[in-house]
Order: C-alpha cells, then structure tokens, then sequence
C-alpha cells in the first residue's frame, strides 16, 4: 500500500473508532442518567424529561434525540419504548497498525464535558468554544490524527511552492503547516472567525517566518478577489448553514483546473455518525455533518463544470474543468 492510501485509511479507520466510542459512551449516558431504567417503564417523552433531574433540559432532549436516531430508543405516537439493542465494535486485525492514540485523551475530555453540559451549557468546564477554548482546540487540532489529513491535503491536490491556495476554517495549526509548502511565490490565505485561533496561527506561522495571511471573518461572507489553486475545507462545513453559498463562492474563487479538497465525517459514508454529533454538538455553532451526496448536487446545480474523486470515505476532491 502507498502512503496516501495508507493515510485515507487511517483517516477513515480512526474516524470509524471516534464513532463507535462514542456510540459506547451515548449507551453510558443512558445508563448514568437513569434514561434507560425510565423508559423501560415506557413513559411519554414529557415524563422522560420531567423524571431525569438535569437543569439543561435542551441538552438532555437533543440526548434521547441522539439515542433515538441510532435505534437504541424508539418512540411511538405516545410513548418512549426500548426494544433491544445490539452494537458491535469491530476491529478488523489490518487496522491495528492504523490506529492513532492520541485522540482518545482528547475525546476522554469531550465525554466529561456532557456532565457539566447538563448542568448548564455555559459552564465552565465544557471547553468547546472556537475563542473562548482555542488552547483546547489547539490541542485537538495538532493531533496526529489531524495531521495524518493535512499530509493528504498535499498530496490529493498537488499542493507546492508557488501554489495559490485558500483555507476556509483554517484553524491554528494549517497555517503554518501549509505555509511551508507554498513558499515565497506562492500564497497561503487562511480565513477563520475565532481570532483567539487566528492568534496562535499567527504567532506559529511569524515564529516560523512563514509568509501566511489570515483573516478573520466569518466564512459566509468572503469575497475572494483573487484566484486559487487549492481550495480546503477541513472539518469545516458542519459548522455551516449555508454550505450551497459557500461553496458557490469557493468554487468561483479557483482557477480553471483547480481542486477544492474536503475533508470530512460525511453523513452518507460512516454508520452511526449521529453519535459523534451528540458530542461535537457540545459546540454551539455545530450544525451536522454534510454529505457527499449533498456537496455533489449544490455544486452541479449551481451549472459547475466540475469532476468528483471519492477517496475513501472521508475525502472529497473536486476538480474545476
Ligand atoms: C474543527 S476546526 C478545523 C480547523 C482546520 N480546518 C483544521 O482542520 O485544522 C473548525 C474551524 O472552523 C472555524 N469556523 C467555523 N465556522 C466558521 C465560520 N462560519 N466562519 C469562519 N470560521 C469558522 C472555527 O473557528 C475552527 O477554527
């Protein structure tokens, strides 16, 4: 096997782990918090809400609506029911070589955080939050795991020195990643809305001597002057509500032949994803994961001349003609 189809696999196995740890831990909460011994009785929804005794009612309803979409509790016109259920955690021996450790500390975190979520969703130990949490998020986001896709970034779309690219979400850590390949002749444009983010981005990319250019803006309402070779979006479009906006943008942002690479948990290629939905959703703006299919039909509705390459079940490479 290469070494870019050994990244998407380990991209796709390690995001099939978060998941399925994550099913796991949505089956814990059930238990803490006494959800399944209550509907066993099968009571109506309001009665489920009103006996479980947690301030952050939103957030316990959004729980049983998670546990719910996996077919772990069923509802009825009148009542909550459990019906049985069964979940197999797979771990076929050609992915043990696969496996990156380092997320788990991270999402061990993520799990202790729904305690205090369900106190109250501002409480000081959910650390979410792009600004206010970005040391956490910085943690997160230099995972290996985060850079076994940035290292597939370069090579899906021939990224290199002189290559005009846009990073759209761009975080604290791509900046410079990607800075050191573009080079002097190139261009590296990172836009992101956290300017806590931007901050350590740019402290990283002025230590480093890397000319990087950030803005700080809200990805709905770029304008992009100039035209692109690559265009990224990683881990970012659950974040959006107008994904067929932006995406119309990126895609007049880049040059004829140039690639627009997505990097994603997609709705319609993972199992279960729900489940790390329930969690992820501990940040306000998480608005769901996108799906291929979805991405596929705004871009050849909005009349683009464009080519699809699937890599895998978490990349999306989309080639301007
Ligand atoms: C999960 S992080 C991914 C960061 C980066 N793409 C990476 O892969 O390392 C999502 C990033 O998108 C940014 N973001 C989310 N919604 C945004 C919006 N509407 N406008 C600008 N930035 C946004 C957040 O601040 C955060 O830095």
């Amino acid at each position: 096997m290469g070494r870019t189809e050994e990244l998407i696999k380990v991209i796709d196995t390690n995001i099939n782990h978060m998941i399925s740890l994550s099913v796991l831990n949505l089956a814990q909460l059930g238990i803490k918090y006494g959800i399944f011994k209550i509907v066993a009785s099968r009571p109506s929804y309001s009665e489920l809400l009103s006996q479980i005794r947690v301030p952050n009612k939103p957030l316990l309803k959004k729980l049983i609506e998670h546990l719910k979409a996996l077919g772990i509790i069923e509802e009825t016109p009148t009542n909550l029911i459990l019906n049985g259920f069964s979940y197999e955690l797979r771990f076929p021996k050609d992915e043990y070589m696969l496996l990156l450790p380092d997320w788990i500390p991270i999402f061990e975190e993520i799990y202790k955080m729904v305690d205090f979520a369900l106190i109250s969703p501002d409480h000081p130990y959910v650390l979410m939050d792009f600004d206010k949490d970005a040391d956490f998020w910085d943690m997160r986001l230099s995972s290996s795991f985060n850079a076994a896709y940035r290292e597939l970034v370069i090579r899906l779309t021939g990224l290199r020195e002189g290559s005009y690219v846009l990073d759209l979400g761009c975080g604290s850590v791509s900046p410079a990643y990607f800075g050191r390949f573009v080079g002097e002749d190139g261009k590296y444009l990172g836009v992101d809305y956290s300017p806590a983010l931007l901050e350590i981005a740019r402290s990283r990319a002025e230590k480093m001597n890397l000319p990087v250019e950030l803005k700080e803006m809200d990805i709905g309402l770029i304008k992009p002057r100039t035209s692109y070779d690559v265009a990224i979006m990683t881990f970012t479009l659950e974040y959006l509500t107008n994904r067929r906006e932006v995406l119309k943008k990126v895609m007049e942002s880049l040059n004829s032949g140039g690639k627009l690479i997505i990097v994603d948990a997609f709705k319609d290629e993972f199992r279960n994803v729900e489940a790390l939905e329930f969690f992820e959703g501990l940040n306000d703006s998480f608005v769901g994961y996108p799906s291929k299919a979805e991405i596929k039909e705004y871009l050849l509705g909005e009349g683009f001349d464009v080519s699809f390459e699937d890599h895998g079940k978490s990349i999306l490479l989309v080639k301007k003609l």
